[in-house]
């Protein structure tokens, strides 16, 4: 293994800390206009506080017309309207800080609003000194090279008729390309990302960041690959030298945490970003568990018949040997990218409170930085729409009206969505058994799930034993055990279907997670030379007696235990 051997168990904040995500559009809503705002997030500080993270990612809420959900942004310095102004996103801070909470901003690197000025001046003449701040191609060089978008629009080139040339988008039409080429671009971003620092903000998520440089030679892709967007669209010549001068620039001058959403980084490249002596950023977070169980040729299609937790074991062993000496993970298992943990991992049905803590106990107890996404802490369940009429999502819809003007099969598609839709995680957080969850007082942006009545905060806080209850116990063991934090990770039972075990060992604690990620009972043998200290936590509310070297488990029962070995 490659880097710096010493760095798994060298002390960091950002190691230790546990992450909550919050959506912000969709977590409070403090003036009844139906979209989730920062003073929303004000309101819910003491609950953010009892829950016991010490991190809040918070997704973007810079100026934005709020095509892909604030991942368009108009301008960087400012505040989207419907969430607030730069008074509030200060008083949130200072509120966060005061709790020792700290916060992480989402960057959006690769692309801004096509309403951003930089976009509205470019795009204006060929002359123009914002022009090279995107991709353009003149239309006398010929029809642009083929592209697709990731959001199933017409292509990435759209052609722009007062400057008789293509501009370049990856993603949505309303989201172009910036020219990292182009030292000004950099700048005009490393000096943005000061400017959010200086006020306090901890760190950064870096949004789709392998896509900020590509090959802009735009060799033929073929066929077979055109969708294969990572390859071919991302990782480009220039993507290390602007990590490196982004880092040495901005990020090694604060004491700040950086995670970057690495699509198409495989575990064996972790270390080119991550290494101590790479000097690049701390820690990513990679898709292979979001596409676990999904069709090979089509990712928003579910397949059951690739949902083997053997698998599921291979992509979190192989990514913690990854980090095994050097660099640093993060580990999570749903975003606002993807459909509700419960719903994806365990059985929001007959098992949703046992399923949802042991999903918490793998989270907490697994070798990485843990992100918890907002609303999994009470069990939210995906939402399962029906109607494309109710989906807010531009690659939902998209990819629907691509389908309806294609003849597709609109059913199936609708039936895959109930499973991977972005939309499932991003209705609103529930609160309480009234009008809509008590998101909000006026319309909410995206409908409530009709389980509010069952699945909310504040029937979880009067329930002894619901999940909320069992969250904060399993925070504040993780908070307590440096060995959670910095012990090595060792699988057990490789081949089990039905069991995910492993150890965990630091110094001379040493900690043994066992999991029955099934709805039956099941068996598991004590391994030779274990004994068994205390049951560190469990998510039925029997002590478990192992009985001739076996224990008994119930259906989706985790139990961590402190160990020694004879
Ligand atoms: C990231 C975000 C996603 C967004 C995309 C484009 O993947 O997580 O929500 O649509 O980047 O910025
Ligand atoms: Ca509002």
């Amino acid at each position: 293994m490659p880097g710096n051997k010493y760095f798994s168990t060298q002390k960091k904040w950002w190691k230790e800390a546990v992450v909550y995500q919050i959506y912000p559009r969709s977590f409070k809503d403090s003036n009844d206009d139906g979209i989730g705002d920062l003073r929303g997030i004000i309101s819910r500080l003491d609950y953010l506080q009892n829950l016991g993270i010490n991190v809040i990612w918070l997704n973007p809420v810079f100026s934005s017309p709020n095509d892909d959900m604030g991942y368009d942004v108009s301008d960087y310095r400012n505040i989207m309207k419907e969430m607030g102004t730069i008074n509030d996103f200060e008083e949130l801070l200072e509120g966060l800080h005061q709790r020792g909470i700290k916060l992480i901003a989402d960057l959006v690197l690769n692309h801004t609003s096509d309403e951003h000025e930089w976009f509205v001046q470019s795009k204006s003449s060929r002359t123009n000194p914002y022009r090279n701040f995107y991709h353009w191609w003149p239309a006398e060089k010929g029809t642009p090279p083929k592209r697709f978008s990731v959001f199933h629009e017409e292509g990435a080139w759209i052609y722009n008729e007062t400057t008789d040339s293509y501009f370049l988008h990856y993603f949505s039409r309303k989201q172009p390309d910036l020219n990292w080429e182009n030292p000004l671009v950099r700048k005009e971003m490393y000096d943005m990302m000061k400017f959010w620092l200086d006020k306090g903000v901890d760190g950064f998520r870096l949004d789709a960041f392998t896509f900020i440089s590509k090959d802009l030679s735009f060799p033929p892709i073929p066929e077979k690959y055109q969708n294969d967007y990572f390859s071919y669209y991302a990782s480009g010549p220039g993507l290390h030298d602007y990590i490196k001068e982004m880092t040495a620039e901005v990020f090694s001058r604060y004491d700040i945490m950086t995670v970057g959403e690495a699509s198409g980084i495989t575990h064996e490249q972790a270390l080119l970003f991550t290494g101590t002596d790479r000097k690049e950023i701390q820690s990513l977070y990679h898709f292979d568990h979001a596409n676990w169980g999904r069709n090979k040729n089509n990712l928003y299609y579910p397949d059951a018949t690739n949902r083997k937790l053997t698998d599921l074991k291979k992509i979190f062993t192989k990514w913690n040997t990854a980090f095994e000496n050097d660099g640093w993970g993060a580990v999570y298992l749903t975003t606002h990218d993807q459909g509700r943990m419960i719903s994806r991992f365990g059985n929001d049905t007959s098992y949703r409170n046992e399923s949802s803590k042991l999903l918490f106990t793998f989270l907490l107890s697994m070798r990485g930085t843990p992100y918890i996404y907002q609303g999994d802490e009470i069990g939210m369940c995906n939402i399962r729409f029906e109607k494309i009429g109710d989906y807010r999502d531009l690659h939902t819809i998209n990819y629907y009206n691509h389908l309806a003007a294609t003849g597709g099969d609109l059913k199936s598609f609708i039936d895959a969505q109930k499973e991977t839709a972005r939309d499932n995680s991003r209705t609103p957080f529930q609160w309480n058994p009234d009008t809509n969850a008590g998101f909000t007082g006026g319309n909410p942006w995206i409908k409530v799930n009709p389980d509010y009545n069952r699945i909310n905060a504040e029937t979880a806080e009067t329930d002894p034993d619901s999940i909320l209850h069992f969250a904060r116990k399993i925070i504040a063991l993780r908070k307590s055990l440096p060995v959670l934090v910095y012990g090595d990770y060792k699988l057990i039972e490789e081949d089990s279907e039905t069991l995910f075990v492993f150890t965990r060992q630091f110094e001379n604690e040493k900690v043994l997670v066992i999991l029955n990620f099934s709805d039956h009972r099941n068996t598991f043998t004590i391994p030779a030379g274990f004994i068994l200290m205390k049951e560190l936590i469990n998510n039925y509310p029997v002590k478990t007696v192992p009985v001739n070297n076996q224990i008994i488990l119930q259906p989706w029962q985790a139990i961590v235990f402190k160990y020694n070995i004879q």
